[in-house]
């Protein structure tokens, strides 16, 4: 590890959790330079929905190349970039009559969201955007500044845009949320200004696993209408199946106005796409560019990924088929341990355990990976273990992943209780 200490900035992450020199990685494992094995339970935070490597993309990928087909190609029109739109659209949208125009952006999540509310300012007219409590949207600046966690959000990074939060479905206990941004949109003193949009995760992944239930997304969905205020979903974790089905947002049957999508799109490749409604499609031509748009092989992974597993709901039933497996395991542990008062939260393959206690589940993470398995905490607080498997993960390996993390969390509650 000497060269990464040496020569590596401070602001330097998931190295100092996971200390080792990963190699290889196929599916589900990993495997060091020494060649030891670890199971992956983190799914690199979303975007290896089918795993490490997916073999039909890999295949597809290196032919790409082999070939000397164009790698870099920016916005232009390219066989690659034509072979997904034509998937993505027969596979994806239209089988849930959705009527988007999509926008390629700069190749990470964070490129994604801030096109999208930089958009929505404009369709709109109106500068200030709402975001919500314990969100987390990226972080260039304008993504930045609705992004809640405190620890990324010091004074010395400069101004942050004009975003105001309003409290997620669920933040204030039992009182309706919904009804306290109504009351901030209707009142004339409420101070705050009427946003161009709100922009919102159906499950907050970094924030801590919050689930905002479809009956709280609809009454989002009719504020928003009423007083014209765009909709943004960000999917850019919960989505490409991390949920169940494609979309995050579909069981509840909203219709965003613009929708984020990065991560698993590109099975590992960067690449960030922003479905928008044709109505607010405003952007005059190169308005909004970027030099990595037009990712070849991101394209090339996609089309194949999304042929082998969206052309039929197979992969939604293993979502929740191991979804139920991934609860049972959490639920126990919760109730094997009552006096940590711990709470298991998620839908689909997005889950954690929240266990009220400082620095615990970074010490559960920590004893997970002395025992191989790599797996991450998350929300304001750091106190929910968040278990990511790749949706596409062999029954077996599940089973050893979660035996492993049973038992690093046992013995990390012993010491509590
Ligand atoms: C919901 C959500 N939005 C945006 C981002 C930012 O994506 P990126 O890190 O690729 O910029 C993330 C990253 O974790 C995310 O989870």
């Amino acid at each position: 590890m000497e060269i990464f200490d040496e020569y590596e900035s401070e602001v330097r992450g998931y190295i100092r959790s996971f200390p080792t020199v990963f190699d290889k990685a196929v599916g589900s494992e990993l495997f060091d330079e020494d060649g030891k094995r670890y199971i992956d339970f983190f799914a690199g935070a979303g975007t290896l929905n089918y795993g490490h490597n997916p073999e039909r993309a890999v295949e597809a990928q290196i032919q790409y190349l082999k070939d000397r087909r164009i790698a870099h190609g920016l916005d232009k029109a390219t066989v690659a970039k034509k072979e997904f739109l034509e998937t993505f659209i027969e596979k994806i949208l239209e089988p849930r009559k959705m009527e988007y125009k999509l926008q390629f952006t700069g190749p990470t999540g964070t490129n994604c969201t801030e096109a999208a509310m930089k958009l929505a300012r404009q369709a709109t007219g109106r500068n200030n955007i709402i975001a919500f409590t314990n969100a987390y949207h990226g972080h260039t600046m304008g993504a930045l500044a609705a992004t809640g966690n405190e620890a990324y959000r010091d004074e010395s990074y400069g101004a942050r845009g004009a975003v105001n939060f309003m409290p997620f479905d669920g933040f204030l206990g039992d009182i309706d949320t919904l009804y306290v941004f109504e009351r901030y949109l209707e009142d004339k003193g409420s101070g705050l200004e009427k946003p161009a949009a709100v922009i919102l995760e159906t499950v907050q992944g970094e924030g801590g696993i919050n689930v905002a239930s479809s009956e709280w997304l609809q009454g989002l969905e009719k504020l928003c209408r009423k007083h014209e205020i765009l909709l943004i979903v960000d999917d850019i974790q919960s989505g490409n199946g991390r949920t169940g089905k494609f979309f995050s947002f579909e069981e509840s049957g909203i219709k965003p106005d613009l929708i984020c999508l990065s991560k698993s799109i590109g099975g590992g490749n960067p690449m960030a796409l922003l479905l928008i409604n044709p109505e607010v499609d405003v952007w005059s031509p190169g308005e909004h560019t970027g030099t990595f748009r037009g990712n070849s092989l991101a394209f090339v992974a996609a089309k194949v990924l999304i042929d082998q597993y969206w052309s039929d709901d197979k992969l939604s039933s293993e979502v929740s088929r191991k979804a139920a497996i991934i609860m049972d395991t959490l639920k126990g542990l919760r109730d094997e341990f009552p006096s940590l008062n711990c709470r298991v939260k998620g839908r689909g393959l997005m889950v954690g355990i929240e266990t009220p206690l400082d620095g615990f589940a970074d010490e559960v993470s920590a004893a997970a990976f002395e025992r191989m398995l790599v797996s991450e905490t998350c929300g304001a607080e750091g106190h929910v273990n968040k278990l990511f498997v790749a949706l596409t993960i062999e029954d077996d390996i599940l089973k050893e992943g979660l035996d492993i993390f049973s038992e690093a969390f046992r013995e990390v509650a012993r010491k509590h209780v």
